[in-house]
């Protein structure tokens, strides 16, 4: 596989990061995650205008124009022969040679870029789509600025963990009652015909998979609520899914054990599902 580190394209082996990058020391960068489906990149300008903003709240400088940016990713995509899967990209504040709390000074600190493809062929077909996730709810142990997409992902990554001990595909966060998001998605009920999902705010990732659904749902005459909803809501929903850059829209079947409706994906998550990738190809 080729990635691209610095300016260079370079087989992955050969690639090479500063041990003292502070996104290695401190978890001082942000990424972004695209999703590619047959050869093309899915939500782009999105995705890219979420880490200028991911940038900014953190004070990291711009590795790079939007169209520099854009053709790395085509050209990774190219050399690498994706048809189905990602590009990861991730921007550090790099580093001056050594470990301090204190930002190193900007005028003479680059920051670090860092590209590389996976590829998932089928990933628009997952035969997980036809069966729905089972999902656990767990504390919202995260700090409390969701909206900035950083690297800081041990949590969510330990509640992953948690899912797969309890048989379960993933893991809802609890905070202060209501749910927040998924370990690495937006979280969605749907009750009759009213789809439910938490409002944009610095508890959760505003993601950009959240808003094309959202949309698209609008413009199919769906109803939609923005409002925190509880867990037992939740688990007395006629329907759950979830949404993002990989999973697309994703039903939900189970909550701690409870089934939702009659355990099978719900009629609006299907229908949400075909709509966003009949939109994306
Ligand atoms: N995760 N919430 C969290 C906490 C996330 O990590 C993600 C994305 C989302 C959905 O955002 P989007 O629709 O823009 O992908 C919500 C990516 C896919 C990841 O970490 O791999």
């Amino acid at each position: 596989r080729t990635v691209y580190v610095n300016g260079d394209y370079l087989p992955e082996t050969e690639a090479k990061i500063s041990i003292f990058d502070r996104a290695f020391l401190m978890a001082d960068g942000v990424y972004e995650v695209t999703s590619v489906l047959g050869g093309k990149l899915i939500d782009f300008d999105g995705h890219l205008a979420r880490l200028e903003r991911s940038l900014n709240e953190l004070d990291m400088k711009k590795p790079a124009a939007f169209d520099d940016l854009l053709e790395i990713h085509r050209e990774l995509v190219r050399v690498n022969e994706i048809e189905d899967g990602l590009v990861y990209l991730q921007v550090t504040r790099g580093s001056d040679g050594d470990r301090d709390f204190v930002f190193p000074d900007p005028e003479t600190t680059e920051p670090t870029l860092v590209l590389f493809t996976q590829s998932k062929p089928g990933l628009a077909n997952s035969p997980q789509a036809g069966k729905g996730l089972k999902i656990i709810s767990i504390d919202d142990l995260r700090w409390g600025r969701r909206d900035i997409k950083t690297v800081q992902l041990l949590y969510p990554s330990m509640g992953k963990m948690m899912a797969k001990k309890a048989g379960c595909d993933d893991a809802w966060m609890i905070e202060d009652g209501h749910v927040t998001e998924g370990t690495s998605n937006n979280a969605y009920i749907v009750k009759g015909n009213k789809i439910i999902t938490r409002q944009l705010s610095n508890d959760i990732l505003h993601g950009i998979t959240r808003a094309a659904v959202l949309r698209f749902a609008r413009e199919a005459q769906m109803e939609v609520e923005e409002r925190p909803f509880t867990i037992d809501e939740a688990k007395a929903a006629d329907e759950g899914f979830i949404t993002s850059a990989s999973a697309f829209v994703m039903p939900v079947v189970e909550i701690d054990g409870q089934t939702l409706g009659d355990g099978a994906p719900g009629p609006v998550a299907r229908r949400l599902r075909e709509i966003y990738l009949d939109e994306s190809l």
